[in-house]
């Protein structure tokens, strides 16, 4: 009963009054021998020398469960730093005690005769032998009485969630346990949680978080001897000496206090965040100085389907359809237990739900969670329905990047606000039951607003609109075999305007058909001011490119594919058949196209901040490009070329990836041009040959460059060149400033040095997105890796650029640094305009 079980406590606090006022000055002192024992009953405690610390029992929880423990004695028992027996708790007050065992160890027992709750691990000494102080740094140890400098055992070696001045954190050689911070399991609760601080288990030099001791969610960046490169606050005035020591028999980190009149410790919190908190020795709290990472990039902070929302309260709230696993864990400010279904799933139980079907409610403005999975199907209902087929399916989201499902628990939802913009919509498998409860509820027809034709305001009436797709239209799923003629650069160009309007099947489920203008010689001309030397862009390879100005005001940018070089006609062909299909937000937008006799011009629409190259090679103008834009110039080229790469059924390679082909937007958006070199492979075809090598030095992958083999693969090549351009703000080709050849040699013997921070751009200096950065050097060194197996797919590249938890491996040395850096080295091959705007910048190189 209720009454009973609380009467020794109130005993037991009685006493501690009393106790505190009595027994705790009359306390022997800092150490326990034999013969001396600690009782609970009496809440008697030892402290240290110096009355730092103090050593004896406490309570948490109701009912209560009794612990040893060691904390600071200035706050009174409310910090505590180290548990014994944090998986083990004693219940009975009046017969909790610590004393020796006959084999020297120090022993936690409840009543009589009993199995000890918790002992030190000592191999057999003789009776009476040992004995345990509490030292002033809160270093419990069990030693030699005989031999005082001889420890037997000592706490530092078994931390719990705090690591004070002094203690280790690493791993033990010899049995290769590791010397860890594992946080509460809740405020109550001090048994392990999900969180661990520990070292890299991958024996590099750095600390890691990781979530049920497997999951890394957070990392330091490695240690040089001076900072950790992830770290990069007051880098240069650590307040604390950290060093790390590697003997034969561990290997760990320690770290020591600059002035003695201040306290430090590291605590992993119960929420997963690891935290320094100081004080100095006039202030009475404990002070927050730093703490990483940020609680909405805690792996699975909000636990199983639970969702992370800044603006609620206790920062997370279930999916509709889920309640909390536990109200009393939930009081407790611990979501880690997440949510459960309230009504089982049709395919989980079909009695149940009386044969009723789930249904997928629509999550709007969501950070997707984790571990999807990319699915082939091609709408969005293709993509529902592949969801729905497949029991453990608990959710999908369908957008620019493909179809995404989701099997069993969903982790890390976080629903965004409204003015950040980067949030997805994800629709959530739940029972029908569900459907029933939500109050007047309405059926959605999940279809993809249809997003118009380009909304051109064409009053130029010359213009004939034809149907680059006609009968070809995507009929989901039957009709990509049609898409695959219609992409065959072979085609011939009259098939275009032959195929006009051969009959309207087009909207189908909501996709749009593509209608591609065709405009008249004499409007560009006029709209262009007569191709007047005034409004030129810039030169590209194939022809020069002008501005215009439709009747409306639409600023548009014209390339004209020059009429002597016979050469550019099959690229001319190969780029409007492209990009009248493609549709992305990344990707550069057709507006239209003319050809009269010879002239063959491209319209487009356009883009006021020319392209990337003329800012981030200019030390001036690299200023504009702050991280935050780099970071979204970086995302959305990976997000342009994702779409390319998985398009339909087809993979689209661009083959001539490179900072003057990314053009800008007003907003700086990045937005992928020039496809006249860009290449279709089947979905089975992994790579393909050309005898034609085009492409331009520097952004080649060397297989490309030296056999002419290009794959998917070769653009995730030319994409991390870009990635490590647009961190360093330096060319890949033209580096002479250094020994290194190029900017990969030159990052890959950074990053040997442990050195990878110097690479970032100096030129706008730190922020804190800067650590961002530090993950994109590394993925952009696995992209450019020499064996074309070794680098990601974009897929990958993007999971690992949009997830911070993502994991990133370890890069080997990248392509061109052995060998076949003749190449890159050569400047004469660096064609790339400066600045050039819609320009085709091509190197043609005959195969050997
Ligand atoms: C250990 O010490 C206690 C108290 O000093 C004494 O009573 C006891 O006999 C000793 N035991 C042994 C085995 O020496
Ligand atoms: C944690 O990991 C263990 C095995 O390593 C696994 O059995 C358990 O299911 C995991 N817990 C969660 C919540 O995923
Ligand atoms: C970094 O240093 C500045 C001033 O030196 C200080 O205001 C700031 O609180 C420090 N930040 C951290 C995280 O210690
Ligand atoms: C920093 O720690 C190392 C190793 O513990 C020690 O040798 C050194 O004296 C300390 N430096 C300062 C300035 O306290
Ligand atoms: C629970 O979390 C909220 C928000 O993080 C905090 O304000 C509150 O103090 C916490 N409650 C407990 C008991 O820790
Ligand atoms: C399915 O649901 C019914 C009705 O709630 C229940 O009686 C039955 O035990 C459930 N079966 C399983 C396998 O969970």
């Amino acid at each position: 009963m209720d009454t009973n079980a609380t009467k020794p406590w109130l005993f037991f606090d009685l006493v501690l009054v009393l106790s505190c006022r009595l027994a705790c000055f009359s306390m022997a002192g800092d150490t326990l021998s034999a013969g001396q024992s600690l009782s609970a009953s009496t809440r008697e405690t030892i402290a240290s020398q110096g009355g730092h610390f103090e050593l004896g029992f406490f309570k948490r929880g109701i009912p209560s469960r009794i612990y040893l423990g060691i904390w600071y004695k200035k706050f009174e028992g409310e910090d505590i730093v180290w548990v014994a027996n944090r998986e083990n708790h004693l219940s009975d007050p009046s017969s909790s005690r610590l004393e020796f065992s006959d084999d020297g160890n120090l022993v936690l027992l409840e009543s009589w005769p009993n199995s000890p709750f918790w002992s030190t691990d000592l191999t057999y000494r003789l009776p009476n032998s040992t004995e345990a102080v509490l030292r002033d740094d809160g270093n419990f140890v069990l030693r030699e009485k005989s031999n005082p400098s001889s420890i037997l055992w000592e706490s530092f070696d078994h931390p719990t969630d705090t690591w004070l001045p002094g203690a280790k954190l690493g791993i033990d050689k010899i049995t290769g346990k590791p010397k860890q911070l594992i946080s509460w399991k809740n405020l109550e609760d001090p048994a392990p949680g999900m969180f661990s601080l520990s070292l890299d288990p991958k024996g590099r030099k750095q600390f890691v978080l990781q979530w049920n001791r497997s999951h890394v969610y957070w990392s330091s960046g490695l240690w040089n001897g001076k900072y950790f490169s992830s770290i990069l606050e007051n880098r240069s005035t650590y307040a604390l000496n950290f060093s790390f020591v590697s003997n034969k028999n561990e290997y760990y980190f320690t770290y020591s206090l600059y002035n003695k009149y201040f306290s430090s410790k590291y605590v992993i919190e119960f929420s997963g965040q690891i935290q320094q908190q100081a004080w100095e020795d006039s202030g009475w709290v404990w002070k927050l100085s730093w703490s990483e990472p940020k609680l909405a990039d805690v792996y699975s902070f909000c636990g199983a389907f639970g969702v992370y929302n800044e603006d609620l309260s206790n920062a997370c709230g279930c999916l509709e359809g889920f309640k909390p696993f536990s109200i009393e864990y939930t009081n407790l400010n611990d979501s880690s237990g997440g949510c459960v279904r309230k009504s089982p799933l049709q395919c989980e139980n079909r009695t149940y739900a009386n044969g009723k079907n789930d249904w997928f409610l629509k999550m709007p403005n969501m950070r997707l969670p984790v571990n999807a999975e990319a699915h082939s199907a091609a709408s969005a209902r293709a993509c529902e329905m592949a969801c729905m087929d497949n029991c453990p399916c608990t959710a999908y989201a369908y957008n620019s990047n493909g179809c995404m499902i989701w099997e069993g628990a969903l982790l890390n939802l976080q629903q965004l606000s409204d003015r950040g913009g980067a949030g997805q919509d994800i629709y959530i498998r739940l029972a029908f039951n569900e459907l029933q409860s939500r109050k007047g509820y309405k059926w959605k027809v999940w279809v993809i607003a249809a997003v118009l034709t380009p909304a051109l305001g064409l009053i130029v009436c010359l213009c004939i609109c034809f149907s680059s797709r006609g009968n070809l239209n995507r009929k989901g799923e039957e009709a990509s075999s049609n898409d695959l003629l219609l992409f065959d650069f072979n085609i011939e160009l009259h098939a275009i305007s032959d195929g006009i309007n051969t009959g309207d099947t087009s909207r189908q489920r909501g996709k749009k058909e593509f209608d591609l203008p065709l405009f008249s010689y004499e409007s560009v001309s006029a709209a262009t001011n007569n191709f007047s030397a005034a409004n030129k862009l810039g030169e590209g390879g194939f022809g020069p490119v002008y501005k215009g100005e439709l009747l409306r005001g639409q600023e548009i940018a014209v390339k004209m594919l020059s009429r002597r070089s016979g050469q550019g006609s099959e690229e001319f062909k190969n780029e409007i058949l492209l990009i009248a299909k493609l549709q992305h937000r990344n990707l550069v937008r057709l507006l239209g196209c003319c050809i009269e006799g010879d002239e063959k011009l491209l319209i487009y629409e356009y883009m006021p901040n020319k392209s990337l190259d003329y800012y981030l090679f200019d030390p001036i103008k690299a200023k504009m490009l702050d991280w935050e834009t780099r970071k979204r110039i970086i995302e959305g080229i990976a997000q342009g070329l994702l779409y390319l790469h998985q398009y339909s059924r087809l993979r689209i390679i661009h083959r001539d990836l490179k900072p003057s082909n990314i053009l800008l937007d007003s907003e700086m958006n990045p937005k992928i041009s020039d496809f006249g070199m860009a290449r279709i492979v089947g979905d089975t075809e992994t790579q393909a040959n050309t005898n034609r090598v085009v492409g331009t030095y520097g952004y080649m992958s060397p297989e490309y460059a030296m056999e002419g083999l290009y794959s998917i693969k070769s653009d995730v090549f030319s994409f991390g060149v870009l990635l490590l351009e647009i961190a360093s703000g330096k060319r890949n080709t033209g580096f002479y400033n250094s020994e290194s050849l190029n900017l990969l040699r030159y990052a890959w013997e950074l990053w040997m040095d442990d050195r990878i921070v110097e690479l970032i751009d100096q030129t706008i200096g730190y922020s804190s997105t800067a650590s961002i950065l530090l993950r994109f050097i590394n993925i952009g060194l696995l992209c450019v890796q020499e064996s074309p197996t070794e680098r990601p797919t974009m897929s990958e590249a993007v999971s690992m650029i949009m997830n911070e938890h993502a994991r990133l491996t370890t890069p080997k040395q990248p392509a061109f640094v052995r060998g076949r850096n003749m190449l890159a080295a050569n400047p004469a091959t660096n064609s790339a305009g400066d600045g050039s705007v819609y320009g085709l910048t091509v190197s043609i190189m005959e195969p050997r």
